[in-house]
């Protein structure tokens, strides 16, 4: 039988990452957002697109929750974005009360769905959408990590001349100013940068990551960045309903685990049909585990004005 994927908000980020789902194959497709049309246009217009792709994905756009009954996987994306000057932490009490209109739709239609979280501020998002859903915590999924660590690999490969098939990285922590990219787990084929690159170039690439988002919103100005998000999107998609087991940083809900309790900070974990399969503890230096306290204590910060 066909996976069904809900996608929550059919703006840059859901519709793109409906375009990734469908052009793969992945899944039959929903689009639901509160404008009404929007979703219906952007929905039929990739289903037109699919003769030429040469995919069967079927893609539909509603306004209603009814449509979205029994998905395997819904991906919120809906939510306000940043624009110039913003941080993602300006987007809090209003993506808030948003999650909560959503989510409680969301788990009525589709009580044993997997859920994708993107909405900003990511892990603030994504701890309010697991309390509210009641789900276990393998099946509420923060994506960051994933695309934070591609802007780095992108980096990486640029100032290497390499291709970015060989270039793997992690960055850990909360998606905002306090991310942790970790350099001594980024390699090139199988090597650390930190034997390639001098101290002054890694720590060069290092802050370009953590300022990837404000990159972007400085040369849109009037939204965030879509393509590398959905991608990241697609990819934990495909992890879990290919049952693929992939490692890949995402935000989990962490219980003890790197020493923090209650919280969603990035890890790397192993996606797979049942969602975070295994959270995977790496040793951290003093300094690491220092820089992941520092953003884990700004995610607490967060989710403290919230509630959740
Ligand atoms: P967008 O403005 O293009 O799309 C958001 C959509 O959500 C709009 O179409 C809006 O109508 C819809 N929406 C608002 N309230 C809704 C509701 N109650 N129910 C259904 N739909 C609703 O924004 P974009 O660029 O797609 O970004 C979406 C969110 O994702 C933002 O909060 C952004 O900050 C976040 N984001 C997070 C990333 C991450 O790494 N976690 C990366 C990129 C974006
Ligand atoms: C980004 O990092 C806005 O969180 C989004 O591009």
């Amino acid at each position: 039988m066909r996976k069904k994927v809900t996608i929550v908000g059919s703006g840059n980020v859901g519709a793109t990452a409906a375009h990734w789902i469908a052009s793969k194959e992945l899944a039959d497709v929903v689009l639901i957002d509160i404008i009404e049309g929007v979703p219906q246009g952007k929905g039929l217009d990739l289903l037109e697109a699919m003769p030429i792709e040469k995919r069967d994905s079927y893609v539909i756009g509603t306004q209603n929750y009814s449509d979205t009954a029994n998905s395997d996987l819904v991906v919120i994306t809906a939510g306000i974005p940043r624009k110039p000057g913003m941080s993602r932490d300006d987007l809090l009490n209003t993506n808030h009360k948003i999650m909560k209109d959503v989510v409680s739709k969301v788990v009525e239609h589709s009580p044993n769905c997997i859920l994708i979280i993107v909405s900003n501020p990511l892990d603030a998002m994504a701890q309010a959408a697991y309390k509210m859903s009641g789900f276990a915590r393998q099946r509420v999924i923060g994506m960051a990590g994933i695309l934070d660590s591609a802007r780095f690999r992108a980096f990486i490969a640029e100032e290497l001349k390499v291709s970015v098939e060989n270039v793997t990285a992690f960055v850990l922590g909360g998606h905002g100013d306090t991310m942790v990219p970790l350099p001594r787990y980024s390699t090139v084929a199988g090597i650390p940068i930190t034997e390639l690159m001098d101290a002054a170039t890694v720590e060069r690439l290092v802050q370009r990551t953590r300022d990837g988002g404000a990159e972007i919103v400085k040369y849109l100005k009037t939204g965030s960045a879509y393509y590398a998000p959905s991608a990241a999107v697609a990819e934990m998609v495909e992890s879990i309903l290919k049952d693929k087991k992939k490692i890949l940083p995402c935000a989990a809900y962490l219980q003890g685990e790197y020493g923090i309790h209650g919280l969603f900070v990035g890890v790397p974990v192993k996606l797979g049909w049942a969602g975070i399969e295994q959270i995977i503890e790496i040793k951290l230096t003093p300094e690491e585990k220092a820089a992941l306290d520092k953003s884990a204590a700004a995610v607490k910060e967060l989710v403290e004005v919230i509630g959740v």
